[in-house]
């Protein structure tokens, strides 16, 4: 038991950046989750299956920009298996890939919060944003069985 306690102790301060490689895995996917959610309402937008509302893109749009600035210092070297984790060992292997990724990520979703200011510029800049999600999960992220 006391081995047990010293373990968890030296995990915990050692896990990069003072995040504990649990706790990693539970706040990327809890964000992911997050985007999750924010890309179907905008998706089903550009399909008009609920009506256009620049407020609700706007909102989702910074849940996805969140998501996107905070995610990617959540992969640390201790996170690659556990946790009920989706990522592949390809992330380790491309780092600066995976995080340039993030970057490109990021910058649209800036550019898409710019740009939208009506349903017509919503069309055109929306699958800008989803492109990024599909060509990372595509690389990094096992397929749901
Ligand atoms: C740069 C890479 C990258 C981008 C961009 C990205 N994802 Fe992910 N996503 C991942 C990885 C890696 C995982 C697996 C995380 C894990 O299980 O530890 C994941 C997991 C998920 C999950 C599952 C979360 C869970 O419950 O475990 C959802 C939902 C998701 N992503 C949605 C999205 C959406 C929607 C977008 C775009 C708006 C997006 N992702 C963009 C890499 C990315």
């Amino acid at each position: 038991m006391k081995r047990l306690v010293l373990l968890l102790m030296t995990l915990s301060v050692c896990g990069a950046g003072g995040v504990w490689a649990a706790d990693a895995i539970a706040q990327r996917r809890a964000l992911m989750h997050d985007d999750g959610i924010a890309a179907k309402k905008l998706f089903d937008m550009s399909k008009g299956t609920i009506p256009f509302d620049l407020a609700v893109v706007q909102a989702s749009l910074k849940t996805l920009a969140n998501g996107a600035e905070k995610t990617p210092a959540l992969f640390p070297d201790d996170s690659k298996t556990g946790g009920g984790t989706a990522a592949l060992p390809a992330i380790w292997q491309n780092k600066p890939d995976f995080n340039a990724r993030f970057t490109k990520f990021s910058k649209d979703v800036a550019e898409a919060l710019a740009k939208i200011n009506d349903e017509a510029s919503f069309k055109a800049v929306a699958p800008k944003v989803f492109e990024n999600c599909g060509g990372c999960h595509e690389l990094y992220k096992a397929k749901s069985s």
